[in-house]
């Protein structure tokens, strides 16, 4: 295992689209999502995407703590209703268990857009408010090869959408309406207000 790079703002990895994983099971692809996930644990983020660490493949991790998803949902707003009966929902206890998406794949549930402050190893030290929608399915392929598919809201939504952008080339500012809506996080801490967690 291998703490990787972080590509910038402003490298070209970061505006390319990742390519399609044609073996999820691949012996390097198993090896790039354990770097993925020892430098996503060493820069203290919650979800990374490979062209993060300049690999331009359609994968991405996240994991998201039962406390820090409670903390990032208060700051979403009121919960919103349950997707459906027949949606899992891992939001319901709180956190979101560790997660590698290979090839994924985003459906808008609910197009209502519910804006909130997203902040990227990318994109250091900044935080923005960024509108996304309220509600998706996702799925993709695990390491094993099996399907993942799941239903989301707030929270963990949002990083979800974020990390599929990143395959796509597209960086959270470039999803933003109001750039005054443009923080340091450092302007966040002074005046005591919730930091976001990067992905
Ligand atoms: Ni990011």
């Amino acid at each position: 295992m291998a703490v990787l790079d972080i590509a910038r703002m402003g490298n070209p990895i970061l505006r390319r689209r990742a390519a399609e994983v044609p073996d999820p099971r691949a012996p390097e692809i198993r090896r790039l999502v354990s770097d993925m996930l020892e430098t996503m644990e060493y820069a203290g983020g919650i979800g990374l995407a490979a062209p993060q660490v300049h690999v331009p493949l359609r994968v991405v991790v996240f994991s998201v703590e039962a406390e820090r998803a409670i903390e990032e949902a208060a700051e979403e707003g009121p919960p919103s209703e349950p997707c459906g009966p027949d949606e899992t929902d891992p939001m319901a206890d709180g956190g979101v268990p560790l997660t590698v998406l290979i090839n994924p794949e985003i459906e808008v549930l609910d197009d209502t857009v519910s804006p909130g402050l997203e902040s990227c190893l990318s994109v250091p030290g900044l935080a923005g408010e960024v509108p996304r929608a309220s509600a998706i399915r996702y799925r993709g392929h695990a390491l094993d090869g099996s399907l993942v598919e799941r239903a989301a809201r707030g929270f963990h939504a949002r990083v979800v959408q974020h990390e599929v952008d990143h395959l796509d080339g597209i960086l959270y500012p470039q999803r933003m309406t109001d750039l005054s809506r443009l923080t340091f996080t450092s302007e966040l801490e002074r005046a005591h207000r919730h930091v976001p967690a990067e992905v």
